[in-house]
């Protein structure tokens, strides 16, 4: 019995020492430790022995039950210590894996628009200025010759708040605005982007739009400064091959006042469905500022002179893309805003 309890002993233990998982520790601690294991039935056994045999043999069964618990238990610590560094491993980040791809903003075709414009103007020494959307009637009307009750108020839809106020219908009145604040003196050169509003709403008006006003103020400024300053502005904006016509027109605050025609993209000037068959398209209204104006915003007009322009922030993006529609550029449509992405 005493060889059996070795051999137990050492059978249990090679065992241990080979198992390579937690599942086979458990199985081996049933198969030598429980009640009914080969070991522990050896003391049920020995009822026919001696006394001093019976002490002898229980002292050897129980230093092997040590043994192989503790063996179990070195071993369980060991395969979890393996369990764990295997996962650790296996878990490891890679930091050279590419990241997840999430989607990315791009810029609205409106304020490429204006980035550009703003680019174009600032390079020939334009300073950028901003004015107020809602307005006073002072601003956007009277400094700007058109007196209350005037005839071409009509020409513009204009959002009134009370007798006072109003959301400006265009962006000219920062014209006033930045003469008033020179206190007669030039010269001025300043454009100014922003937000107009209008009662109009079709494919090619929207009651909310954008501008881009310009003012040049100085001494010797001729309506062929204007002519020169809108050709490289349409040059750059449109392509090298683009020319521009003055055709004759009225605002109340430019005299001469003038529709300025870009030569057409579509068909260069041969006459298609774009520009109507006429080979010209409209692109901004502009003039020499009227001397009510400059009267009015305190600059002596023996000494000075100066050219305005207005161009449409749309307008220019739906003939620079060939965008059928104003609506689209406040639709908020993922697809139209997508073709604009730069990158
Ligand atoms: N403010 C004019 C409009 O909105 C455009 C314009 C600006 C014309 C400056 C002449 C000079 O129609």
């Amino acid at each position: 019995m005493d060889n059996n309890v070795e051999l137990i002993e050492q059978s249990a233990l090679k065992e241990i020492e080979s198992a390579a998982s937690l599942e086979q520790i458990n199985n081996i601690k049933i198969k030598y430790l429980s009640k009914k294991s080969e070991l522990l039935s050896l003391l049920q056994n020995m009822k026919s022995l001696e006394k001093e045999q019976k002490i002898a043999l229980g002292m050897k069964v129980n230093k092997a039950k040590e043994t192989i618990t503790n063996a179990l238990e070195e071993k369980r610590v060991a395969l979890e210590k393996e369990a764990l560094e295997k996962k650790l491993q296996e878990q490891k980040i890679d930091i050279t894996l590419d990241g997840n791809d999430f989607s990315r903003g791009s810029m609205h075709p409106f304020n490429i628009i204006v980035k550009e414009m703003v680019d174009i103007f600032s390079s020939m020494g334009y300073e950028i200025v901003e004015g107020p959307e809602k307005e006073l009637d002072h601003f956007n009307f009277e400094l700007l010759n058109v007196p209350k009750d005037h005839p071409a108020r009509d020409m513009q839809d204009t959002f009134f708040i009370n007798d006072k106020e109003l959301l400006r219908s265009q962006t000219s009145p920062v014209q006033a605005r930045v003469m008033l604040s020179r206190n007669g003196k030039g010269p001025i050169k300043i454009i100014s982007p922003g937000k107009v509003f209008r009662r109009d709403d079709d494919a090619t008006h929207s009651h909310q739009f954008g501008q881009v006003e310009g003012l040049v103020i100085d001494k010797n400024i001729s309506l062929g400064d204007l002519l020169g300053t809108l050709q490289l502005f349409v040059k750059k904006m449109f392509g090298e091959k683009r020319e521009i016509r003055m055709r004759s027109s009225y605002f109340p605050f430019t005299e001469p006042s003038v529709e300025v025609d870009i030569s057409c993209f579509e068909c260069g000037g041969k006459g298609c469905s774009l520009c109507k068959g006429t080979g010209w398209i409209e692109i901004l209204g502009a003039g020499m500022v009227h001397p009510n104006v400059l009267k009015m915003c305190n600059f002596n007009v023996d000494e000075y002179q100066g050219f305005a322009f207005g161009i449409g922030i749309e307008r220019t993006a739906m003939l620079k893309y060939g965008i059928d529609d104003i609506r689209r550029f406040y639709s908020n449509d993922i697809r139209f805003l997508k073709q604009f992405d730069e990158e």
